[in-house]
């Protein structure tokens, strides 16, 4: 006897497949991370990510217009910030005239519908390029904490509408929620990177922001003291339902692709809405293989992007947001 079940049937056609499609990609799926500089119509790319650039603001205006054009509601900012301004316990972060919140103000005054997000984390600030407070080859949690509630504060003045905190210290997020309420800002969200992993593949988002950790005595050569050991499955969801109690809006699994079976687990297990971050060296990786002719750079973009909601992703940090939203 022949098949009773013959699954081609459903794949005969480009109709029968779209009809049956199960994910779909739009371009309400993304959050555009923006890289912002000092200075005047300056759009330097990144070396190791390549078609992705540091925008001034004047710059960064034209884009989040034509960011808006494209469909794309949701930007995610990141600072690269001048030498001069770093120290230990990142205080040019909440400078009410900082870059970042002259940023927030920009996008803002550009496109006041834009959803902004921001980057909450000393990293950026930081002259040992980490995200807390270093002490004695330490990172202090508690008191990076009260860090970080004030940096999100000062960017919830500036207008922002969500915080993302990336540091992954421990008790951040009631202690931002704390901060935020204690200041009247009821509305303002925090989509925290809950489930984020001690991975090599933030290597050009280092670049891009000369955040990487200094190779000096008595600071950690990496992350791996607060980042997730990406060995850890049960970990990411005992992270994640912390960061849930602790008053988070939208949590988040990052990187994306070596990931995926962490945002499945999480999309069984809560219900809440849940951001995948596809970092810059899968930016990097993808770019760098289709340019020597190895991959279908629009193919393996597109492909990656729909495993990602297939897993279970509400949304996608991408540096692909423009290319992809170009596609569909
Ligand atoms: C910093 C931060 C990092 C990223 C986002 N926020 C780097 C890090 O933790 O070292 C990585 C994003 C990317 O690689 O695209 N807190």
């Amino acid at each position: 006897m022949f098949p009773l079940q013959r699954h081609r049937r459903l794949r005969q056609n480009e109709a029968i497949r779209a009809l049956t499609r199960e994910n779909h990609l739009r371009p309400s799926d993304f959050i555009v991370p923006l890289f912002v500089v000092e200075g005047q119509n300056v759009k330097e790319e990144i070396n190791s990510m390549p078609n992705y650039f540091r925008f001034s603001l004047d710059l960064l205006e034209k884009e989040v217009k034509e960011l808006w054009q494209m469909g794309l509601k949701s930007v995610l900012l990141f600072v690269k910030v001048d030498d001069k301004l770093k120290d230990n316990r990142g205080k040019e972060a909440t400078n009410p005239d900082g870059l970042m919140q002259r940023a927030i103000k920009t996008v803002k005054n550009a496109v006041p519908e834009m959803l902004v997000m921001t980057d909450v984390a000393l990293d950026p600030y930081s002259k040992f390029g980490h995200d807390g407070i270093v002490e004695n080859g330490q990172i202090i949690n508690d008191r990076t904490n009260s860090a970080l509630a004030q940096m999100a504060l000062s960017h919830a003045q500036a207008g922002a509408d969500f915080v993302a905190p990336s540091d992954m210290m421990d008790g951040r997020i009631l202690e931002i929620r704390s901060v935020l309420e204690d200041a009247h800002f009821y509305n303002t969200g925090i989509m925290s990177y809950s489930a984020k992993f001690a991975s090599a593949f933030y290597g050009p988002f280092r670049d891009a922001l000369d955040s990487a950790p200094v190779d000096v005595a008595d600071v950690p050569k990496n992350k791996q003291t607060y980042q997730m050991d990406p060995a850890n499955r049960n970990e990411a969801l005992k992270e994640s339902f912390s960061d849930i109690e602790e008053g988070a809006d939208i949590i988040m699994v990052k990187p994306g692709l070596c990931y995926l079976d962490i945002v499945r687990d999480l999309a069984n297990e809560i219900e809440l809405p849940i951001a995948v971050y596809q970092v810059s060296g899968e930016y990097a990786m993808i770019k760098a293989a289709s340019a020597k002719g190895w991959l279908d750079h629009d193919a393996v973009m597109l492909e990656q992007l729909t495993a990602i909601k297939r897993a279970g992703a509400t949304m996608i940090a991408s540096y692909f947001a423009k290319d992809a939203v170009k596609l569909l």
